[in-house]
């Protein structure tokens, strides 16, 4: 029973019901009374749009609700607010696109659509005065957009550091607490439905790379172009990179860092070493964990959920009930305000990192004296090395953790030295992160 004052209904509409989708409607009915109580607002599912009607699925809805034409969602003039949750960036990008014309505040999860088309679509929200709001964007059920974009709007953000895609975790969890190698431990976040049905972004970096990329547009005022920053996944990541890297006093980590360095703003993903007295060494399994520096607040952590139904829906609900406040409330903003206070972004070849540097190479006297020779000659310099002993002869591991370099410079010397005879396959190299 409603014990507030005043109450009101707003008719939404629902694009995708997968996961996410299926969770939102389930949840709304779920906590209905809950929400209304806390919030004002009760929110009347009016159309879902599916692209397959015939789906069988584990949430149910009454049919009459479902669709397969994202345009009736347009066509019903009492649906206020329009959730996208199909994923994608052309239907997806029309529908945003077409719900903005039409005066309907958006809520979206879509962390491809908004990293790739991100200006254009604020654009047309500050122009239409039409919000969009994306909580569910990045990492799940953690409140980092609104901490960003409203807790922390009167900081200058130094750096944030985010642990932003579960499955990757979940895998580098499984390599360093069980021994598994990297095939073993993603057949098993395949088994237990961490990874997405198409592994694909979640492996090769890009989801965290989307994701990062949001990050760093609500902390530094502009969309950074994806196809300028380095963006790499965790599939090189090896058994024997874990041991290293934990011999070394570090865990690997796909890390999502975003930061501000002498006027210019840097966007990347890579595997990263950290160290294992770090917060971040402790986020396991499927968490999800993002560290931002202000130089108001200083460090603040989140972390959470980054995935899943209920996590994921949690946003999307959270979301529903601020645009439900502007309907009531025009604001000035549209859920996120471009500025140029920030300047442009660092190309990743100029950014300069610290790196883990794993060779196979010959066993041969001279061998660590010629790879010191390129990096030498590169200005690059050397903080340890780790060889283990091996039989004479035979080909042999060869670590080298690289003081501050560029990624440019480092490639270049790279390049030399997977040219040296000695040095045998692909060489790996991965960031080192030591926050400071
Ligand atoms: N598949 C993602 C993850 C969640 O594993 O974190 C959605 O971005």
């Amino acid at each position: 029973m409603m014990q507030g004052c005043f109450m009101k209904t707003i008719g939404i509409g629902l694009a995708g019901f997968g996961t996410v989708g299926a969770g939102v409607y389930e949840n709304l009915e779920r906590h209905r009374e809950l929400i209304a109580e806390r919030s004002g607002y009760s929110f009347a599912m009016r159309r879902i749009v599916v692209r397959d009607l015939q789906k069988q699925r584990d949430v149910s809805a009454p049919a009459s609700l479902f669709s397969s034409r994202w345009q009736d969602l347009l066509e019903d003039p009492e649906i206020k607010i329009i959730v996208e949750l199909i994923g994608g960036t052309t239907e997806a990008f029309d529908l945003t696109m077409a719900a903005i014309r039409s005066g309907r505040i958006v809520v979206t999860g879509n962390k491809a659509l908004l990293a790739e088309r991100g200006a254009e679509i604020f654009a047309l929200a500050s122009e239409c005065k039409v919000p969009v709001f994306f909580e569910a964007a990045v990492a799940g059920g953690i409140p980092i957009i609104q901490s960003l974009r409203d807790a922390f709007v009167g900081n200058r953000i130094e750096s944030v550091h985010g642990i932003l895609n579960g499955t990757s975790n979940y895998i580098l969890t499984r390599m360093q607490e069980a021994g598994l190698d990297y095939p073993e431990a993603l057949a098993e976040a395949v088994t237990l439905g961490y990874a997405e049905a198409d592994p694909t972004l979640d492996i090769n970096g890009w989801d965290a790379g989307h994701k990062a990329i949001i990050l760093a547009a609500l902390a530094y005022g502009f969309w950074v172009d994806p196809t300028t920053i380095r963006v790499e996944g965790i599939d090189r990541v090896s058994a024997a990179d874990i041991h290293f890297a934990k011999s070394l006093g570090y865990c690997i980590k796909l890390l999502g860092s975003i930061r501000e360095k002498n006027g210019k703003v840097e966007v990347g993903v890579a595997p990263t070493l950290i160290p294992l007295g770090n917060v971040l060494a402790s986020v396991n399994g499927v968490f999800n964990a993002v560290a931002v520096r202000g130089d108001l607040v200083g460090d603040s952590l989140f972390y959470g959920r980054g995935a899943g139904r209920g996590p994921t829906s949690t946003s999307v609900i959270g979301d529903l009930v601020e645009a439900a406040h502007v309907l009531d409330a025009p604001r000035g903003t549209f859920g996120f305000a471009p500025h140029a206070l920030y300047g442009s972004s660092r190309s990743s070849s100029e950014i300069v990192g610290s790196y883990y540097l794993r060779l196979s190479v010959d066993d041969k006297p001279g061998v660590l004296a010629l790879i010191a020779g390129v990096l030498g000659e590169a200005g690059i310099g050397i903080s340890s090395v780790v060889q283990p002993e091996s039989i004479a002869g035979v080909e042999t591991p060869l670590v080298l953790m690289i003081h501050e370099a560029a990624y440019g410079a480092m490639c270049a010397a790279l390049a030399k030295i997977t040219a040296l005879g000695c040095v045998k396959g692909e060489p790996v190299l991965f960031n080192v992160e030591t926050f400071s």
